[in-house]
């Protein structure tokens, strides 16, 4: 519609001096003709030329009298033919409409004004509120009123944009659709030969190229360096490419008994095919079975009929501490030789989801097997590994697992969140664990085990484990933050 009556316009006509003006006449939106004046300045069917003017919009005040009249109107209006008391004048109106009216009604010379005020005038015009009216519907004021509107606040000064148009070398009264891109149609038509193409813009910016992204889990400074911190304090990875782990070496050869809760399908995922498992080495099975249901190595065991069905029940791995139990097997079936290992993958809960729990996370996993460890050399490793992450003050507090004699929870203090966090567990494996594999008896293994999504969320400063991995996570989140490296505060 804009676009229309500027060309045709100007099909007979030398300029638009003012498209201010050619708008409002036409009762076009003047923002709507400045675009399409760019538009068609862009492809040279016309030339403008900005126009810069001053002019007066209305303040709030203004837009107030030009609807209710002006103060001194009001008051005038609010003195019968009569004439009132001052008191009385007061009471009728509101405080500021009193005193500015008053002072500005005495001005004009339209009352007398003392204890009685009584209108020396018989009628009087509102020539302030007809001007604001009339700048409010975009007549151009007098320079006197102006001046006097400005004094009083009803106005403020506004810059006015627009332009004067003229034809452009490119003049047509209707514009032609330009073409952007050469089809195989237009070959095949061959009407190629009278489009009129639309010129490349070389300073487009373009697409905006998209990359990979990596998972903050996966970054350098998260999974990366706590394998470097391993490797450096000489341990060696475990295979963990098995997530599908049998009973057996998930709860029984950890000397976990078959009626332990975490054994529940509430807790773990069992699978449905495969549901057992193949194999097992039948005489450490043996022995697994008696140190369960009678003890031995100075145990006592749990007494009660340990079920084979149950130890080969197929499930979700639920920790990686399953991985570190075949691993001390195998270390075991050769003559010992003292070891350093460690795992970081995936483990699985059958776990109500929140924001700080999900079905699936990571634990990072670290044991060490050697002839008469302590529990100062738990305590030791601990400071060691911990202090490379950046957490140098740690504390521990006595906790039960089923493998574990004595057992630790490990906290760390929180700088930013100004109290003690708990980053893992740990412990000493027990006899009734080690013992039955065939390891000699003054080996001890000390272990501990922590999630690898703690330590991240804490260096990313994510809150909600859900924006951080599984089918929820924040995909713009991923892309936005940074490599953080451990330890560096
Ligand atoms: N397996 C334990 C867990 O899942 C961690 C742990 C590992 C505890 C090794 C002690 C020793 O929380």
């Amino acid at each position: 519609m804009e676009e229309e009556a500027i060309l045709s316009y100007l099909e007979n006509r030398e300029e638009i001096a003012d498209s201010g003006q050619f708008a409002s006449e036409r009762g076009l939106d003047h923002d709507k003709v400045v675009n399409v004046i760019k538009s068609l300045h862009g492809y040279r069917y016309i030339d403008a030329q900005d126009i810069k003017r001053e002019t007066w919009v209305l303040t709030e005040e203004g837009h107030t009298y030009a609807v209710a009249g002006s103060p001194e109107m009001q008051l005038f209006l609010a003195i019968p033919p009569e004439g009132i008391s001052r008191e009385e004048l007061q009471k009728k109106l509101d405080p500021t409409i009193f005193k500015i009216g008053s002072s500005q009604a005495a001005k004009n010379k339209w009352l007398d004004m003392g204890k009685h005020i009584s209108r020396k005038v018989q009628h009087a015009e509102d020539r302030v509120k007809n001007v604001l009216i009339e700048i409010k519907d975009g007549k151009a004021p007098e320079a006197e009123d102006v001046k006097a509107l400005k004094t009083r606040k009803l106005i403020a000064p506004l810059i006015w944009k627009g332009y004067s148009v003229r034809k452009g070398p490119n003049y047509a009264p209707k514009r032609k659709k330009v073409a952007t891109d050469l089809t195989r149609e237009n070959m095949q038509r061959g009407d190629w030969k009278d489009l009129e193409f639309k010129e490349y813009n070389f300073c487009a910016k373009g697409q905006p190229a998209e990359g990979g992204h990596l998972h903050p889990l996966l970054k350098e400074r998260v999974r990366q360096q706590l394998k470097m911190i391993f490797l450096q304090m000489g341990f060696e990875e475990m295979p963990t490419n098995n997530f599908v782990e049998s009973s057996f070496w998930n709860f029984d050869a950890l000397f976990q008994p078959q009626q332990h809760p975490a054994r529940d399908s509430h807790d773990t995922f069992f699978l449905q095919a495969p549901s057992t498992t193949k194999q097992l080495p039948e005489d450490y099975v043996e022995r697994v079975k008696e140190i369960h249901e009678s003890g031995g190595y100075g145990s006592r065991g749990y007494a009660y009929e340990w079920k084979r069905d149950e130890a080969n029940k197929n499930l979700l791995r639920t920790h990686t501490t399953a991985v570190s139990s075949r691993m001390l097997y195998l270390l075991a079936q050769n003559s010992f030789l003292p070891k350093r290992y460690f795992s970081i993958d995936r483990v699985f809960r059958n776990e109500a989801v929140d924001r700080t729990h999900l079905a699936e996370f990571h634990q990072i996993e670290g044991l060490v097997c050697d002839r008469g460890l302590t529990l100062g050399d738990l305590i030791g490793v601990l400071h060691d590994f911990f202090s490379r992450l950046g957490m140098e003050n740690l504390r521990f507090k006595p906790a039960y697992n089923p493998y574990t004699e004595p057992s630790m929870e490990i906290f760390s203090y929180h700088e930013g969140f100004k109290k003690w966090v708990e980053i893992g567990n740990s412990g000493i494996f027990r006899p009734e664990m080690l013992r039955p594999m065939g390891l000699p008896e003054d080996v001890r293994v000390i272990a501990w085990g922590l999630s690898l999504e703690r330590p991240t969320m804490i260096l990313y400063g994510i809150d909600n484990i859900r924006d951080l991995f599984g089918h929820k996570v924040d995909l713009g989140l991923i892309k936005r933050n940074p490599i953080c490296r451990l330890g560096v505060k």
